[in-house]
């Protein structure tokens, strides 16, 4: 067993408009999670998002995580500290929640020697998530096309096209994604769907070799007009951006907008938005263990690097 691990993990953008609950792209914006094995008990300190709102107590999110992948390698822990680095704001759809979880997933993995198991890992976070949307980018970078084969979870990353420049609209106010999935309806139109499936693929073509077509790839039928009143001011940024040429979508479940911007595109200041140009993230999470002597190593677990 390792004695202590540093994760680094990404902030993610889900869905991208039409890939609902499948595509998604992890950016440059990150938390990091100090964890060490300790003689007993828990002791979890959080600084930067969600200090003084998130607990502090077994119901902390890295520690469920951790929790749950320490009874799946079967390995007993006496007892864990945690220093959480957090910079990805909570509850904005930007996949704070599952960067806590693959943090925790990779640091139970990594304090309990497993071996790196980019799969197991990927099973373990997206079950504990319940969409694998965010945790995909989160693990392996770039731009992530998750799917379930028979229950299982599976993604791949591509490179996405150096043109694509990222930039988040973030609002002052949250929404939680079970509220956000609480709007959809149980059947769509068939006829909407059909749509959405030619986009999501252009989609993809869009973001990695053309990204000339991304206006018309991130039109989205499935959630977006579902989710309007619960945001709409969201919903008036995006379309704003949108009549200006630019891919704007709902980030994940929301409130905040994606803009893919290219060529001389910008997203202006947004009164009482914070906007924030981002790099796409080619790496994913990545952790650094230490033995507790001189021993350290880094895994990156995507495979651009
Ligand atoms: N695909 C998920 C949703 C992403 O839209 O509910 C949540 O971040």
């Amino acid at each position: 067993m390792s004695r202590s691990v540093r994760v680094s993990v990404p902030a993610t953008s889900a869905n991208l408009g039409p890939g609902f609950d499948a595509l998604g792209l992890a950016l440059g914006w990150y938390d990091v999670v100090e964890a060490e094995l300790a003689e007993n008990g828990l002791d979890v300190r959080v600084t930067g998002a969600g200090a003084g709102e998130v607990p502090l107590d077994g119901d902390h999110l890295v520690v469920r995580a951790m929790r749950g992948t320490f009874a799946s390698l079967g390995v007993e822990v006496a007892g864990l500290r945690l220093a959480c680095t957090n910079s990805i704001p909570h509850g904005r759809g930007l996949g704070s929640s599952a960067a806590a979880i693959v943090a925790g997933v990779l640091a139970a993995r990594a304090l309990a020697g497993a071996v790196d198991d980019v799969d197991a890992a990927l099973a373990l976070a997206a079950k504990i998530e319940g969409h694998p949307d965010n945790v995909a980018p989160c693990l392996l970078g770039g731009l992530t096309i998750a799917w379930s084969p028979s229950g299982r979870v599976r993604a791949v990353a591509l490179d996405v096209h150096p043109d694509v420049r990222p930039v988040v609209c973030v609002p002052a106010e949250s929404l939680s994604t079970e509220t956000a999935r609480g709007l959809l309806p149980a059947s769509v139109p068939h006829a909407a769907a059909a749509r959405n499936a030619g986009r999501a693929a252009l989609l993809v073509e869009a973001l990695t070799r053309r990204p000339d077509l991304l206006l018309d790839a991130t039109e989205d039928e499935l959630h977006q007009p579902y989710r309007a009143p619960a945001m709409p001011d969201t919903l008036t940024l995006m379309k704003d951006l949108r009549e200006r040429g630019i891919a704007a979508v709902v980030s994940g479940a929301g409130p905040s907008v994606l803009a893919l911007t290219i060529g001389d595109q910008y997203v202006a200041k947004v009164p009482g938005w914070e906007v924030r140009a981002l790099p796409v993230d080619r790496r994913g999470a990545g952790t650094t263990r230490s033995d507790g002597a001189d021993g350290h190593d880094t895994v990156a677990y995507g495979n651009q690097g």
